[in-house]
Parts: structure tokens; sequence; C-alpha cells
């Protein structure tokens, strides 16, 4: 018989069918044994009944500790009271491998413990349902932007240069001592292939050497990056605004199980509604020196200023016309003041912070050679860069969301790190 996944489960009552899994939980009471299966798709109570199953089923079933693997078939039946309103009677389980002790019991286990077991931990129920949020996210990321007339075309991840700045670049050995760094950003090289296809996007891990240790920091991130010729600032942020709401409203569409599991308070994410407000960074540092928070004017915005700016909105908010001094070098000066650049963060409710950022990029070549020398990057590796603005240079402006923040936000996790089946901080390349 062929198997039956427990989430397609409601088409199959009254039938006989074969489900594959994991034993979850298990307990007994007298001639009767409750073994809740797990597989991947969902969980279901079982149910074996000594009279109705032979007699080394029932030995076996004694046996069975967490995790162990195993093939059941039964008869599935309707029952309100049953976790997930179904349930099986058994009438045949055949034991696939019996688990070793389990290292994760039901009792509180540490982060540090949990991290260290990362590839048991994702069995977990918390872990499974954020995991499939983060599926979820990801594919409402490739949906709207494929539904939108974007392409994708990939970057590549060994790169010549920084991107985002040289302090938080990974660099590794190539061929014949030649180096070569980790992607902080597909950003240069979408910008060739909005140049070439109108409307690009991204989509792959980025590499951040960040010291830095907040629940918000990965070293390893996963990024979608879109990048449109003939965009300016405020079409950006459009942009941003439109598909961050086309991504919570399929969360909430499609995973609203996995978002009550994890607890999520869904009034927040329905929220997330067009427009959202936009503010200078001028005006977001009023209201910080008006709030009374320690910030000093002109420079970046700490997380604790992040979430000083947005507990103030129930929605996003869009911070843009930073410094220009803390921006990247590719942004394009204010012509209104040059001392700004034409950038957007678009920074999340609830304490999640920074979600997107980006903004307009310089068009005008002298204008980027200088940048170049500014930020004491090598020329010579840009030089292919510089030929966007040699080659009939246009407007254009794009940005980039990290996929782990948004799924953080979405599920309402503290760690940013729940949010990636395998993180990579600074200090864990394990598992
Ligand atoms: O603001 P960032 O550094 O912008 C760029 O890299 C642009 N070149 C993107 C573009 O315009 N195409 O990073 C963009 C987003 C941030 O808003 C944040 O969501 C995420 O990437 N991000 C991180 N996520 C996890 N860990 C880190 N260390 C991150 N750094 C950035
Ligand atoms: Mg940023």
């Amino acid at each position: 018989m062929t198997q039956t996944y427990i989430e397609d489960i409601a088409r199959h009552v009254g039938e006989t069918i074969v489900i594959k899994g994991w034993l979850y939980n298990i307990r007994s009471s007298g001639k009767l044994i409750f073994p809740q299966i797990r597989d991947g798709s969902g969980i279901l109570q079982c149910v074996v009944f000594k009279k109705a199953v032979p007699e080394e089923v029932w030995d076996a079933c004694q046996t069975l500790t967490q995790e162990s693997s195993v093939i059941v078939t039964g008869a599935v039946r309707a029952d309100d009271r049953a976790p997930g309103g179904f349930e099986m009677d058994v009438t045949n389980l055949e034991v696939v491998s019996i688990a070793e002790p389990y290292p994760i019991t039901p009792k509180e286990h540490g982060p540090e413990f949990l991290l260290d077991h990362r590839h048991l931990w994702i069995r977990s129920k918390l872990q499974h349902a954020i995991l499939r949020v983060r599926h979820e996210v990801i594919r409402a990321v490739r949906d709207y932007f494929d539904s939108n007339g974007f392409i994708l075309a990939d970057t590549p991840i060994f790169t010549p240069a920084a991107c985002e700045g040289t302090t938080s670049l990974f660099e590794v050995n190539y061929f014949d001592d030649e180096k070569a760094y980790l992607t902080q950003s597909g950003q240069l090289y979408n910008e060739a292939t909005a140049a070439a296809l109108g409307r690009a996007y991204a989509f792959g891990p980025t590499f951040r050497a960040e010291k830095s240790k907040t629940r918000r920091h990965l070293t390893e991130f996963w990024m979608v990056e879109p990048e449109v010729a003939y965009a300016t600032l405020d079409d950006i942020m459009d942009l941003a605004e439109d598909f961050l709401c086309f991504v919570a409203a399929r969360v909430l569409a499609n995973r609203r199980p996995e978002l009550e599991t994890l607890g999520r308070d869904l009034s927040k994410l329905e929220a997330i509604q067009k427009p959202f407000p936009r503010i200078s960074y001028d005006e977001a540092a009023r209201m910080l020196v008006d709030g009374g928070q320690a910030f000093e004017y002109g420079g970046d915005f700490g997380a604790p200023d992040e979430t000083f700016i947005s507990s103030k909105f129930d929605r996003p908010v869009m911070v843009h016309r930073y410094p220009a001094a803390v921006k990247a070098f590719y942004m394009k000066p204010d012509p209104m003041d040059p001392t700004k650049a034409l950038g957007v963060d678009v920074l999340a409710p609830e304490g999640y912070g920074e979600v997107i950022g980006g903004g307009e990029r310089a068009s005008d070549l002298q204008f980027l050679r200088d940048q170049i020398a500014r930020h004491e990057l090598p020329e010579e590796a840009f030089d292919w860069y510089l030929d966007l603005r040699k080659y009939g240079s246009v407007p254009h402006a794009g940005f980039g969301m990290g996929i782990e923040r948004c799924v953080a936000w979405m599920c309402g996790i503290e760690h940013i790190r729940e949010a990636i089946p395998f993180p990579r901080t600074i200090y864990r390349t394990k598992p």
C-alpha cells in the first residue's frame, strides 16, 4: 500500500492507510496504547487495541522509544477529541529502527544545548513550524517577483571585492594566491542584470563577517534582491511596501496552523497593510532626541534606536535619506542635500529591526570613481561595474531583504538563528 501523508488525512476518513514516520510521543492504559506519529507533514494520534493487532505488534509497541522510526497501517477515523481531529485505529505496526535514548526530551534545555543538537532540534514542534513558515516566505518571495515581470538572475558567491564595506568581508584563498571574497550582496551584479533585463532579482546566500552577537545577525543568511532599471527611490519604496504586504498575506493565508502553534499574535501580521509611513532620517532622529534616547545625530541607528522608532507605528516604517557618510559607496546623493543618500531602510514593528535595505544607485561615472577612492576600494575590481555607467547609464534602484529577519518577524520568535535550518554565527559553524 502506498504511503499517505498526515497533512492529507482528511481525504482518507474510513480508509485503511499507511503512515511512515517517527514516534513523537506514547502513552498507554491497560489494553490500549496511544502512539503519536509524526511524518514531517503533521502529527497523528494512533490507537493500538491489544485485541486488534497480532501479538508481536503489541509487543513491538512496548519497545518503542521517542523518535523510533515506524510504519503504521490502520483505519482513519474523524474524532473531535483527537489533536488534529483524526485518529488511526492501528492494524499493523512495523518497526524500522529503535532509537537510542533521545537527547531532546520534553524538559527544558538551554539554547547552546539545543543549537549543538540543531540536526535533531528541527524535529520539534516549534522548530518544525518555523521551517514551514520559512518555506512559505520563500515561496511568496519567488511568486511575487515571478508574477510581477521580474527575471531571476542569480549572482556569484565568489566575488573580487566588497559591496557593503570591507569590515564584514570574508576572504577566501582562491587559486594561485589569488584572493576572492564571499558575496555580501548580489547588488552590484543586479545592476548589470537590471540593465540587461529591465527588472531582475537575485536570491541566494550572502555572507557577513559580522562580529556582532545580536539576535538579528547571522554570518550566512539568505537575501532576495530586486533591481529595477529607471526606478527611483520612491518607486522602490512602493515596491518594498507592496512586496512585504504580499508576503505577510501569504503567510497568514497558508501557514495559519503553524503561526498558531508558535503562539503568534495574528493581529500584528494582519496590520501589515499599505500605506507604510515614510519618514526621513532627520525626522527619525528628531523622534529619538525628543524621546530622550541616547543618540548621536549623523550616526547610523542601532538596534535600540530602530526599536524605539518602530514602536511608534503599528506597521513597518520606511526611513529614507540617511547621512551619506554612514551608507554604502554606491548610493545616489540627494540632489536637494548631497550630504544625504537616497537610501531607505524598512524597519519592522515589534523590535524586529531593519528587514529591508535599499535605495537609488548613483548613475554618474565620475561620482562613483570618487566614491570608490574615498572608500579605499580597489578600482580595478570595479572596472566592470563602472562600465554600467559608461554604456547607457540610467537611474535605477533596488533593495535587499534578509529572509531570516523576515521569517523571525513573521513567526514572532526572539532570535534569528531559529529562522534558518542550520545557523552560522560568529561562534558556530557546527552542526
Ligand atoms: O542593508 P543591507 O546590508 O543592504 C544590502 O546588502 C544591499 N546591497 C541590498 C540591495 O540594495 N540589493 O542588507 C539587506 C538586508 C537587511 O535589511 C537585513 O534584512 C539583511 O539583509 N541582513 C542580515 N540578515 C541577517 N544577518 C545579517 N548579518 C544581515 N545583514 C543584513
Ligand atoms: Mg542595511
